[in-house]
């Protein structure tokens, strides 16, 4: 995986009024429709704070965008071998990232990448401040599991399409940058 502060064309900020909602295509209806119409209430309603990738060069235009929120995980949903290495609380704080798309115009430029990095990132640098063990994804289909996999996230043993990527995973990741 690259590094989070590497130079890149690309930047991720909030979603804002200025950003081109109308026009962000990613193939999924349903992740297009998120973005158009719910993710800005969700962040007005406090209940998942949306990040958007833009180039310098045309900074309405969404290339991209994920969502983040506080999560808590069953300490009975994770594998045996990670589950022993925690308190036995019956539930352990996490960060979701409950959605991520990349426009279907610019695939495969990296931008999928990018977001996730931005994604572990951030929710790395807020881990020290306020605790979470991992950073859970919901994989929209089988191919967006791939997607997950591809970048090491391991599988809850019964949620087929949730997978979580431990946080001393990512801490270590971060630390070697
Ligand atoms: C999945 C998605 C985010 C990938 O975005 P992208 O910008 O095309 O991906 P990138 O160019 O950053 O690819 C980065 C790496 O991931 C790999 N990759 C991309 N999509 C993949 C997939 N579906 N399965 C496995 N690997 C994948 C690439 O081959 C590349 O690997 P490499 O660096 O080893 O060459 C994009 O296809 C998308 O938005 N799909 C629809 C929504 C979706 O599935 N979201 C996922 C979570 S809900």
């Amino acid at each position: 995986m690259p590094s989070a502060s590497g130079k890149s064309p690309w930047f991720v900020e909030p979603l804002g009024k200025q950003h081109d909602r109308a026009a962000f295509a990613c193939g999924n209806e349903t992740l297009d429709r998120y973005l158009k119409e719910i993710a800005s209430q969700d962040a007005r309603r406090l209940v998942a704070a949306p990040f958007v990738a833009v180039a310098s060069t045309a900074p309405k235009n969404i290339l991209g965008y994920y969502m983040l929120s506080a999560f808590g995980i069953d300490l009975g949903s994770l594998p045996a071998e990670v589950a022993r290495k925690l308190p036995t609380y019956p539930v352990v704080p996490a960060t979701l990232l409950g959605r991520l798309a990349v426009d279907q115009r610019c695939r495969g430029q990296g931008i999928g990448e990018f977001l996730l990095i931005d994604a572990l990132h951030r929710a790395y640098a807020q881990s020290s401040q306020i605790a979470a063990v991992a950073v859970v994804v919901d994989a929209i289909d089988a191919q967006a599991v791939r997607f997950y996999r591809h970048f090491n996230f391991l599988l809850f043993p019964e949620t087929p399409d949730r997978l979580f990527l431990p946080m001393r995973t990512i801490r270590n990741m971060f630390q070697r940058i």
